[in-house]
């Protein structure tokens, strides 16, 4: 992976070669990827209504990404400058230690089947305990592909939330994120549940809170990676703010979907489903936390890991139908669910890594003015050395602005 080294010096084309070449992309699927509008307005029109248009991001590819042993290049839509550039260079640091190792549970969505106007919630919990074994096999006849491709219902089990009974429907959706199939599910269910304890049916929707299809990813970074074991300290320390302080926690978090929604849009997932399952796992033991664990080793080095929720397909829906999405999957090697989840994580962590790193250095300014220096010599017309050699400049006059590249770039 070595030859991703000064990736980003690259001509646009070259990088766009390079990726091409690494990920096996055809013509056609390369033109697709580096077009700019492949999402013709006529297949917009599927998705959503009242298009008038389409709204294209800039898309990135995060490098140096080494998950479970797999290198893996990452695509990333996203608008926000620093972002794809600060993934890639946490994620060498987690490759000098083997790269991130993940833990991804089975993806099991679940849906909710609420009922109201109960006389005794937990004589009607008791009910559904004992009928669940055959609303198992009721609902699994009404999705055989699924159950052929080894999905299907795990599990259908009562909560009393309130003076209500909720019973969740547990169900293993293989590669698709399985929103449809779910709700669709519920609406089965429901008559089935109402039948058997009474009462009046209420809601019959999945849960964003995607507890049953988490994913873990940790990594050891080492202390020279970051500057030392005091600024290992400090990291730790601001993890541990994060921890306890929920207006540093939002931020934090931010950091870590920095990482993870670019993917998720890029892959044709949906974002919304993923942020609000990730908030709402930080508040689930009724504070709200930063998402992430952090612990200095004895030798200094540290250790970071990170647990989301994870509804994500790589089958069906936007991800099949949307072009772009369809070849960014090919770049990530055709993953299953399981593993994009698994990069997905790895992702976020390595976000938040830079970030934390960042603010516990020399601030998260300096990478950014950086960046937006670089970005402001190219848009001046500079190029490779002579863009960088500009940058450095503007930096140290500490005038970074687009005034100043087009004087430099003119000299
Ligand atoms: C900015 O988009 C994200 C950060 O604020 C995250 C953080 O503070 O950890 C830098």
């Amino acid at each position: 992976m070595e030859t991703w080294s000064g990736f980003y010096k690259r001509p646009l084309e070259e990088r766009r070669r390079l990726v091409a070449e690494h990920a096996g992309l055809d013509e056609e699927e390369a033109g697709l990827l580096f077009a700019g509008s492949a999402l013709p307005v006529g297949l917009a029109e599927r998705f959503v209504e009242n298009v008038v248009g389409v709204f294209p991001l800039p898309l990135g590819i995060a490098l140096h990404f080494v998950v479970d042993g797999s290198p893996v290049l990452v695509p990333m839509a996203v608008e926000e400058s620093s972002v794809v550039a600060a993934a890639s260079h946490a994620a060498k640091w987690a490759r000098a230690t083997g790269g991130f190792r993940t833990e991804v549970m089975d993806p099991v969505t679940i849906g909710q089947v609420e009922v109201r106007d109960l006389a005794d919630p937990r004589a009607a919990a008791e009910v559904v305990r004992r009928e669940a074994a055959a609303w198992r096999v009721v609902l699994d006849a009404s999705i055989p592909a699924m159950v052929e491709r080894g999905g299907g219902v795990r599990d259908v089990v009562p909560r009393i939330v309130g003076d209500r009974l909720v019973v969740h429907l547990h169900l293993d959706t293989r590669d698709a994120m399985g929103a449809n199939v779910t709700n669709r599910l519920c609406e089965a269910l429901a008559p089935l549940v109402v039948g058997a304890v009474g009462g009046r049916p209420g809601l019959r929707i999945l849960s964003n809170l995607a507890t049953e299809r988490l994913a873990t990813a940790r990594c050891t970074v080492p202390a020279e990676a970051v500057g030392g074991p005091r600024v290992v300290r400090a990291m730790v320390e601001a993890n541990d703010l994060a921890r306890i302080d929920p207006y540093r926690a939002a931020t934090h978090n931010k950091g870590i979907l920095n990482g993870v929604d670019p993917v998720v849009v890029a892959t044709g997932n949906d974002w919304r489903a993923v942020a609000a399952g990730a908030h709402a796992y930080a508040a689930l033991d009724g504070a709200y936390r930063g998402l992430t664990e952090y612990v200095a080793t004895p030798e200094g080095d540290l250790e970071a890991s990170v647990t989301l929720p994870l509804s994500l397909g790589t089958v069906g829906g936007v991800t099949s139908l949307h072009p772009v999405a369809r070849v960014a999957l090919k770049v990530l090697g055709d993953p299953d669910a399981r593993r994009l989840a698994a990069v997905v994580a790895s992702v976020g962590l390595a976000q938040n890594l830079a970030a934390v790193r960042a603010l516990s250095g020399e601030g998260i300014q300096r990478g950014h003015m950086a960046l937006h220096a670089r970005n402001l010599a190219l848009q001046a017309g500079l190029a490779g050395e002579a863009a960088e050699a500009a940058a450095r400049r503007m930096v140290e006059e500490g005038r970074v602005n687009a005034t100043r590249a087009r004087e430099l770039a003119s000299d």
